[in-house]
């Protein structure tokens, strides 16, 4: 492999070409493309048709079919959502080739035009903030015991590394929280496929749970950039953490899911002290992505501290939901055994 090649294997791999980190707004992600010199160089070579998909760039631009859209005055900038409605045009969505599958308008209860791809309005929620944060299952038997210890260890690095740093922490962390489900749903899908057996709907369960927690990164890097070698981190942990969740999984689903079970524990106390610094005055607290706004169903004027709020609601769900699955095993039985926790948040 020559140099150059190597060095867009690794951009491919850690992503993008800002390094830079900044609080930014919902249209972040257009920023390194000049969207109107692309269009007019497209037609200036008389092409009919301008073959770009820009909501596509970031899953977390809001996604629309018109090139305007991203023009928007510095006010807008912020709600990416409403920027998109002005220029949406709905149904001018330009397809590459004759299989081009063009979506149809979705709009929101208020009429509104969706400007999201990347999930729809039917996917959203409002987060269940009532849950019980405090609730801990205490660990009794010998693999409970190995779970427990093993998270509160993975814990004093991550405290070393990021100390009161939570938005950093919080989307360098979620790129780890959101592998458990999809391993966990993987492998539950071919065990199923291998054993001519449904699942009790716990593989739709745990892939939930994995788009639930990508859903938070896909907000946490609204607020926060990584830097190219947060970015490399990210790639060393998530080989890593992939394989080794994947083994354990397949060995003990019991103490893989116990193992989650208390790092959602975690996860709760981490964005606990998180909204501790907001009260603080320590973490500014800005006003919500778009992207969170929407898929939390938030109000138009919701803050950072709303957004903490539901994430640490949905932890608390994911705390539930792997405890849960962990003591059915424990229990000797299958988690197609009981009904699955489908749409719990
Ligand atoms: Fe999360
Ligand atoms: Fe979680």
């Amino acid at each position: 492999m020559n140099h150059s090649a190597a060095r867009s294997l690794m951009k491919s791999l850690i992503g993008g070409g800002n390094y830079g980190r900044h609080v930014t707004s919902g249209l972040r992600a257009v920023a390194p493309f000049d969207a109107s010199a692309a269009a007019a160089g497209y037609q200036s070579q008389g092409l009919s048709m301008v073959l770009i998909r820009w909501g596509r760039m970031m899953s977390t631009a809001p996604e629309s079919s018109s090139p305007t859209s991203v023009v928007v005055g510095k006010d807008e900038k912020r709600d990416g959502a409403v920027a998109t409605e002005k220029g949406g045009g709905g149904g001018a969505v330009v397809v590459s080739s004759y299989w081009g599958v063009s979506r149809p308008k979705i709009t929101r209860e208020d009429g509104t035009e969706w400007p999201w791809n990347c999930f729809m309005p039917w996917e959203t929620y409002q987060a269940d903030v009532s849950i019980d944060l405090s609730k801990h299952h205490v660990p009794k038997t010998f693999a409970d015991k190995v779970a427990y210890r093993t998270v509160k260890l993975l814990r004093m690095p991550t405290d070393l590394f990021f100390k009161r740093r939570y938005g950093c922490r919080a989307m360098m962390l979620e790129t780890v929280a959101a592998v458990p489900g999809m391993v966990g749903g993987m492998l539950l899908h071919l065990r199923s496929l291998r054993k001519f057996q449904q699942s009790g709907g716990w593989i739709k369960a745990l892939l939930e749970e994995a788009e639930n927690e990508r859903m938070h990164l896909m907000t946490m890097v609204e607020l926060v950039q990584p830097k190219w070698y947060e970015r490399f981190l990210v790639l060393t942990v998530q080989g890593v953490f992939f394989n080794a969740f994947f083994t354990l999984y397949l060995l003990s689903p019991k103490l893989a899911h116990r193992v989650v079970g208390y790092l959602e524990e975690e996860a709760i106390h981490s964005y606990t002290e998180y909204l501790k610094d907001i009260d603080d005055g320590k973490i500014e607290n800005v006003r919500a992505p778009a992207i969170a706004i929407d898929y939390w169903r938030l109000p138009k004027d919701a803050t950072l501290k709303d957004v903490i709020t539901v994430i640490r609601a949905d932890e608390a769900h994911h705390r539930d939901v792997n405890h849960f699955a962990s003591d059915i095993h424990f229990q000797g039985k299958e988690l197609r055994d009981a009904p699955a926790p489908v749409g719990y948040h």
